[in-house]
């Protein structure tokens, strides 16, 4: 048997925006060797685009149907689609599944399933929409020479920006369009609060860095809190302000995660990333920077990105998670400095910040700003107030001399 002859006969959970958009690709490639025979549907009376007898309502109809070797996890509820799979496991079928929320919070147990039951869990589609980003940093950046993951990885939260940006919407217009066209989680907070981007930070670290971290240990401020005022800013001084999410060793094998806004120059590569595309660029000893870009949320870029991972399943890839036995992986620390833009409306907040030097402060009727150096570890223990409202804040750079 070639490994064409494979075919992957799938059990798909969710027929939502990617779940629909999935079937579509598959359909229009022909080349795919692989057919959706079942998706499974929690709701069955929203009238689907199917004849009937493709859906059913119990996930034993399709763990438990011999004639599917490849389930694929589309749905949104993150403990529910962590059963699914579990399940899919221990029967012996592979899984390809786009959760990040479920693959970040419960990776270890994920990691184990796979050890003991041989089946293999791909989730490309999960970080980065349609940018092959997690295959990538597993096979070709399989060496301690990485230093840093740097990347848009939030299209909706990028998508907003942009619409403030360039066409002057506000955020609540922008975010409401985010919705409509299907790139926000059913529960936008996750991507303006910079949650899914922390999850999907936590896979990208763990297939480039060898390390498992907890998403809760991850700094993360989001962009709920921008203002005109703050654009205003932004343009004049000639940046753009991108939601950014990096994961960078510094002083030797430390490595300093966090996900913010960033005020960008023209000269870094995702100054030119705009509305739903994601872009990373990956850094390393001796080969510089790299850069992928592409488009990180809707449903056929996602779609596309599934059907990669059922398309390797047809060659048996599997992710083997190398780098976790033979690299010594860096430790998560939060003691780099960076120069940040702090705004805020009520004059009281600047006392929530512990400046270890502030070069620039400016103050109005209704808006302030001071931009100075902070440890990402002060910014830790204040995040939850720092989504006070009228509260902005963005990374201008890391401080240099602790790079490694
Ligand atoms: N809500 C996510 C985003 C979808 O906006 O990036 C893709 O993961």
């Amino acid at each position: 048997m070639t490994a064409y002859d494979r075919k992957q006969y799938i059990g798909l959970f969710g027929f939502g925006v990617v779940g629909e958009s999935l079937y579509h690709v598959i359909s229009n490639s022909p080349s795919s060797n692989a057919d959706i025979i079942k998706i499974c549907i929690k709701n069955p009376h929203k009238p689907r685009s199917l004849p009937p007898n493709m859906f059913c309502h119990e996930a034993s109809q399709v763990i438990s149907d011999p004639a599917i070797n490849l389930v694929v996890e589309l749905i949104d509820n993150a403990e529910e689609a962590f059963h699914i799979v579990c399940s899919a496991l221990r029967a012996g079928k592979s899984v390809v599944s786009g959760n990040k929320k479920m693959l970040a919070t419960h990776m270890d147990e994920l990691v184990k399933l796979q050890e003991e039951t041989g089946a293999a869990l791909l989730y490309d589609a999960s970080a980065c929409g349609s940018i092959p980003v997690i295959r990538n940093l597993e096979e070709y950046y399989d060496t301690d020479l990485l230093l840093s993951i740097t990347g848009i990885l939030n299209g909706s939260s990028n998508y907003i920006l942009s619409q403030a940006f360039h066409e002057q919407h506000s955020y609540e217009e922008a975010l409401a369009k985010a919705q409509e066209l299907g790139f926000a989680e059913s529960n936008p907070a996750l991507d303006v609060d910079g949650l899914d981007a922390v999850y999907k930070l936590t896979l990208l670290t763990l297939h480039g860095f060898g390390l498992l971290v907890d998403p809760d240990s991850i700094f993360r401020s989001g962009i709920r809190g921008i203002k005109p005022a703050d654009i205003r800013f932004a343009r004049e001084r000639g940046y753009r302000i991108k939601p950014i999410a990096q994961a960078r060793k510094f002083n030797g094998n430390k490595l300093a995660l966090f996900v913010m806004p960033k005020l960008v120059t023209p000269d870094e590569y995702i100054y030119n990333v705009e509305n739903e595309y994601n872009g990373v660029v990956i850094e390393g000893t001796y080969y510089d920077k790299q850069f992928m870009f592409g488009k990180g949320a809707g449903g056929f870029p996602t779609g596309s990105s599934v059907l990669s991972d059922i398309m390797a399943r047809t060659h048996q890839y599997r992710y083997e998670y190398k780098k976790r036995r033979y690299l010594t992986p860096p430790a998560p620390d939060n003691d780099i400095q960076m120069e940040v833009y702090f705004s805020y409306r009520n004059p009281n907040d600047l006392q929530l910040m512990d400046f270890i030097e502030i070069t620039e402060q400016y103050g109005s009727r209704d808006h302030y700003f001071v931009i100075g150096r902070v440890s990402l570890q002060k910014l830790f223990d204040i995040s939850d107030s720092l989504s006070s409202s009228g509260i902005f804040l963005a990374c201008i750079r890391l401080v240099d001399d602790q790079r490694t």
